[in-house]
């Protein structure tokens, strides 16, 4: 009896054991995006880490991959919703071809400058657009930042919209961003990003248009010569959650993961507008020549007819609303 009493205890003591360690074992967290780990994003994805693992006493860990090593946005985003990836950074560049409400936010010359932005993003109408994630199999997390994209191009300088003429830009997966370039009498050409580079390199297309945060963290100078600060369109990101993970999670663990995600879009914000400061000097000692006095009144009048386009598919209350605000 001796024997059997040290077997139960022995095996009731390894029970405990694995139990305990079941208890304590952190949940790994995959979040992924799109550039390389000196950008923007990165910068955010630090902060959702550090704010994550802090608030969660390590109950969960965040593993970044970066440079697109999960896919390109488009990819990333289906990943979210079948549960192969847990959280994304992501420009709203393919999102309207998952929730066609957030399309409104990549018309050209919407907002005027950063605080007009981050304004309308942080309000009550930035939520209901969080909100309505939540109906396509997405967890909308918090805004966070791409930036204001300028065009950049291999051929030459490029001060009005007939200059653009015939150019093939690569644009994003996004009907709003293809129409607008397609109206300025440009080729548009949509690509994801990973592949963006190498197209560039090998003059399948002529240019492309980005952040100066994207520019910089891509080292673009590399395959463009030209940069002209046209400003044509804000664009915005997002830090997104997999509803197959978050929804299995507690009120208090979800919030968690909220409140990462805010951490994650200010430090972002913070090294958007520091790069808005410093960047362009960057591509100028890095060979690029920057057209920076650009009268945009002629890119808005040949972009105008995207918005008919935009209003006649989704309505014009959306539109109004973020008009008012801004
Ligand atoms: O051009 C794009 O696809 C996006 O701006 C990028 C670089 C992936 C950042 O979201």
């Amino acid at each position: 009896t001796l024997t059997r009493h040290a077997l139960v205890a022995a095996i009731s003591g390894i029970a405990t054991v694995g139990i305990a360690l079941q208890a304590h074992a952190a949940t790994e967290v995959n979040l992924g995006h799109t550039l390389s780990d000196s950008s923007h994003y990165s910068v955010g994805a630090d902060a959702f880490k550090e704010t994550l693992e802090r608030l969660s006493d390590g109950e969960f860990t965040v593993t970044e991959h970066t440079s697109g090593s999960l896919g390109g946005e488009r990819e990333m985003i289906e990943g979210l919703q079948i549960g192969t990836v847990d959280v994304v950074i992501t420009s709203t560049g393919p999102l309207g071809n998952f929730v066609p409400e957030t399309y409104v936010l990549d018309l050209p010359f919407l907002f005027e400058n950063y605080d007009q932005a981050r304004c309308v993003l942080d309000s009550e109408l930035g939520d209901e657009l969080l909100e309505k994630m939540g109906d396509h199999d997405l967890v909308g997390l918090a805004w966070t930042e791409n930036g204001f994209r300028h065009l950049t191009n291999s051929q030459r300088e490029i001060a009005t919209p007939a200059d653009a003429e015939g150019l093939r830009v690569r644009t994003m997966e996004n009907e709003v961003h293809q129409e607008a370039f397609r109206q300025m009498g440009a080729r548009p050409t949509p690509m994801a990003f990973p592949e963006l580079f190498t197209a560039l390199q090998q003059g399948t297309v002529d240019g492309q248009e980005n952040p100066i945060t994207v520019i910089v963290a891509t080292n673009f100078w590399e395959v463009q010569d030209y940069l002209s600060l046209t400003g044509h369109v804000y664009s915005p990101a997002i830090v997104l959650g997999s509803p197959i993970l978050l929804d299995g999670l507690s009120d208090e663990e979800r919030g968690w993961f909220r409140e990462a995600a805010v951490a994650s879009a200010e430090a972002t914000r913070e090294e958007v507008s520091r790069l808005e400061r410093e960047g362009v000097a960057l591509l100028e000692e890095n060979g690029m020549t920057v057209k920076t006095d650009i009268d945009v009144a002629p890119f808005q009048e040949a972009v105008q007819p995207a918005y008919e386009i935009f209003t006649s598919e989704y309505g014009t209350e959306m539109l109004e609303r973020i008009q008012d605000k801004a």
